[in-house]
């Protein structure tokens, strides 16, 4: 689950993604929904500009509903199409369908202006590691077909998928990688589990987490760990360590691991639907 970044692997992804992206129509862009900002990359933009784009919120199952709408509304505004999904269960796959078809309109309006008839649109999903890009091809293409190629340094011959008469997909996502020099990203980044621990100690993410559910979700973790959610973050950790009995030799507070279980619980939904960015309000 966890991704290290190396620079050579940055640079052989970023090689394959400017040599892919000029066969490309469409790009589909997914981001998670909990962290639509900081799972972006910026150079998207410009790696696609003149393309048609979709952003897909993947792992909006995860995501605070009303969020989801919010930054549904920011990057429409923004010109972009938006569709919310849960790639895992294929909730959100047919609004896709129809977004890539709106594409293909104009596509096809375009290449009829120029005489060119009946060629497929070509699309090709993008975005940082872990976000969902396998599990979204395959919801897509309705069966599993991205094996390897899904990593750097992985290489295989091109492969298009036939999605229907009018679009093509290229079976290998493009790699981004995240903007690691934001200290916020890397938080963001670290919380829903896309980076090793390690950039921070666990229990300092912990804490960090703890603050900006109290704030932002009162009353969750005292339902989930029936806790107080009083004093600091590591008081609201050390009940949640004698609440799961993480517990050291001695009978001493297992605070790591009570960290871990926290951070688990989050990343996979079991705090509820928490979203950790809202779009600024301009
Ligand atoms: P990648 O190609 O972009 O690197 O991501 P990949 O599809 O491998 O997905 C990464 C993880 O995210 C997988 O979980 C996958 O099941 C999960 N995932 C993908 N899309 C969604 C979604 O819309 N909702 C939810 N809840 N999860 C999603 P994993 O823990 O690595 O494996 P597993 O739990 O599926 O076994």
């Amino acid at each position: 689950m966890h991704f290290q970044w190396y620079p050579g692997h940055m640079t052989k992804a970023k090689r394959m993604m400017q040599e892919n992206i000029k066969l490309i129509d469409l790009v589909i862009e997914l981001v998670d929904a909990r962290v639509p900002l900081s799972s972006r990359n910026p150079d998207i933009d410009e790696l696609g500009k003149n393309k048609s784009r979709l952003i897909v919120l993947n792992k909006a199952d995860l995501a605070d509903e009303k969020k989801n709408d919010l930054w549904y509304e920011h990057f429409t505004s923004q010109g972009f199409m938006v569709v919310s999904v849960n790639s895992k269960k294929g909730s959100g796959i047919k609004m896709v369908e129809q977004g890539i078809q709106n594409a293909c309109k104009e596509k096809m309006e375009k290449d009829r202006k120029r005489g060119i008839l009946n060629r497929p649109v070509r699309a090709m999903v993008v975005g940082i590691p872990n976000v969902g890009k396998s599990t979204f091809i395959n919801a897509l293409a309705k069966k599993s077909v991205t094996k390897t190629g899904n990593k750097p340094g992985v290489t295989k011959g091109k492969q298009w998928i036939r999605l229907n008469k009018n679009v093509e997909l290229l079976d290998t996502p493009g790699i981004l990688w995240p903007k690691f020099e934001d200290q916020q990203v890397g938080l963001d980044l670290a919380f829903i589990g896309s980076i090793k621990d390690e950039i921070l100690q666990t229990e300092e993410l912990a804490y960090h987490l703890i603050d900006f559910i109290t704030a932002n979700y009162s009353g969750v973790l005292a339902k989930k760990y029936e806790i107080k959610e009083e004093g600091k973050s590591y008081e609201i950790l050390e009940q949640i360590a004698v609440n799961r009995h993480a517990l050291l030799r001695g009978n001493e507070l297992d605070i790591r691991k009570a960290a871990m279980l926290l951070l688990d619980d989050f990343r996979n939904g079991r705090l509820g639907r928490i979203t950790l960015e809202v779009p600024e309000v301009v």
